[in-house]
């Protein structure tokens, strides 16, 4: 049965990347949790998206210029009209210490993309181990240097190759060649010839962000391994409608 992953938690309900959207995400029962970790200035790792603050919270600026008592003063539930009261910024500690009573996956994706956080690997895995999460993890990245690092830190830990919206042509190959378990592509850029490439190289695939049911209806079709979703309790009512 395709994986449901629920994307920066149930984010299509509640705040983004809060503990709030990723206990309601468990309570879907969807297999897992995706979330993106960032470097305070004081070399803490935290769960939010962008590499700016002001999109999801009352603040403004850069996560990087930011301590972390600093940056917890900030409300990542601020932009619900008051809905949630005030969320924080959760720590990647705080997410790992919640996992660890739970028993989904988490897709950690390491956010290098635009900025290269100095050692942000090598932090991750720390703090996972830490909370023996090993065999719940799969990694993930768009730097695709952050994930080579991993694979070599932890080989017992899967890693997917995050691409943008320019797609990659023959990904299953590329993957294996570099070791990559799975292929995370969004749906706009996956022609079903990519799928056929992943699976003719034993390459899971992972897809996002998956909201509409009509890719949902496609993916499950072409049976791609997972899907990323904001609205995790939808996806899992069809991917088990369909058994
Ligand atoms: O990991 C899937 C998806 O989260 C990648 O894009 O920008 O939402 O982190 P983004
Ligand atoms: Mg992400």
């Amino acid at each position: 049965m395709t994986k449901v992953y629920a994307h920066r938690g149930y984010s299509g309900r509640y705040p983004e990347n809060t503990m709030l959207a990723f206990r309601e995400a468990a309570k879907t029962g969807c297999d897992g949790i995706e979330l993106d970790v960032q470097l305070t200035k004081d070399d803490q790792l935290v769960v939010i998206h962008d590499e700016s603050i002001d999109r999801t919270t009352d603040g403004t600026g850069f996560v990087r210029d930011y301590t972390l008592a600093e940056l917890r003063k900030f409300n990542a539930a601020a932009r619900w009209d008051g809905k949630f009261g005030f969320e924080p910024i959760p720590t990647f500690e705080e997410y790992c210490r919640w996992a660890a009573g739970e028993k989904l996956t988490t897709n950690v994706e390491i956010k290098t993309g635009v900025y290269y956080y100095e050692n942000i690997e090598e932090k991750t895995l720390e703090m996972i181990r830490a909370f023996g999460l090993t065999d719940r993890i799969l990694f993930s990245s768009f730097n695709h240097s952050s994930i080579a690092i991993l694979r070599k830190l932890a080989p017992e830990i899967p890693c997917g190759a995050l691409v943008e919206h320019e797609g990659l042509g023959n990904p299953g190959f590329y993957c294996e060649k570099h070791d990559f378990q799975c292929f995370h592509p969004g749906w706009a850029c996956l022609p079903k010839e990519d799928v056929d490439s992943c699976k003719a190289h034993g390459i899971a695939l992972n897809v996002w962000t998956v909201n509409d049911m009509d890719i949902l209806e496609r993916l499950t079709d072409w049976g791609v391994d997972g899907v990323i979703t904001n609205f995790p309790k939808v996806c899992l009512a069809y991917v088990r409608s369909r058994g």
